[in-house]
């Protein structure tokens, strides 16, 4: 595991998008996992930019995002189909063809659900994963559970993740009750995986998550395995870690 410190938001936005930027300079047609929510929304930002100075090509890049929300049609602004095209996708030079999000509309969603992890081998696996971390320390939406969900699969969403993800929409009760997302088993099989954090509010979580016992109650603890985990995060968002394990954080 690898853990990376930053001061504050602009610096982890910086050294995660350098993750993101490297495995492009290491293979141009890179297939990126890609997550949505609060966090990653400067690493978009930053990889926009460096896109435009003229330093990254996504002609060649595929990418297969974590979630949809159950649901919603995509051109809802609070679809995970809109944030990506919004927040990066329209922004650089990539393939819309070669970009995935499951279908939260499918009517038959374990055919769905098949087809996305069909579609995820047939792009030969991912290389990097970005994935956030809910309260909860869910990844994807992969929520607290009794075991680790494998493949791609409908969720019914925890209710603090509904209470955080509230801030988002006009009320609470707008928020959807459930999700398609990436199992366990699709994200562990990325080559590499980023996990990002920022703020005072992920600091406990990210502690368990990272030195707390590998459990499904705590989704996130099952990357501890991974063998290519590169960890960005502020350093309010370690400051856990820090305290009680400074060797980590170096
Ligand atoms: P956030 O969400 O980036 O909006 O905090 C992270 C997540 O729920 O995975």
């Amino acid at each position: 595991m690898n853990i990376i410190v930053a001061k504050d938001y602009a610096g982890f936005s910086e050294k995660a998008a350098q993750v993101v930027a490297s495995q492009l300079t290491l293979k141009k047609n890179s297939v990126l996992g890609l997550a949505t929510g609060s966090t990653p929304l400067g690493v978009y930002a930053k990889l926009i930019q460096w896109y435009k100075q003229g330093k990254l090509d996504f002609s060649s890049v595929s990418s297969v995002n974590l979630d949809e929300y159950v649901g919603l049609p995509r051109e809802s602004d609070q679809s995970y189909y809109y944030y990506m095209n919004e927040n990066f996708f329209k922004h650089i030079n990539i393939d819309v063809s070669r970009t995935n999000l499951p279908n939260g509309l499918a009517a038959d969603v374990e055919a769905e659900c098949k087809a996305y992890d069909t579609k995820i081998k047939a792009l030969g696996g991912i290389d990097l994963q970005l994935l956030g971390i809910g309260h909860t320390g869910h990844i994807g939406f992969n929520e607290p559970c009794e075991e680790f969900p494998k493949g791609t699969h409908r969720v019914t969403l925890d209710h603090k993740t509904i209470e955080a993800n509230s801030r988002f929409f006009a009320s609470e009760k707008d928020v959807p009750k459930q999700a398609l997302t990436m199992g366990i088993q699709s994200i562990m099989s990325a080559k590499a995986v980023l996990l990002m954090a920022n703020g005072e509010g992920k600091a406990e979580i990210m502690y368990k998550a990272l030195c707390g016992p590998v459990t499904p109650k705590v989704p996130a603890s099952v990357l501890q395995l991974h063998e290519r985990l590169y960890v960005v995060g502020d350093e309010a968002a370690l400051s856990v870690i820090k305290e009680k394990h400074p060797e980590l954080i170096g």
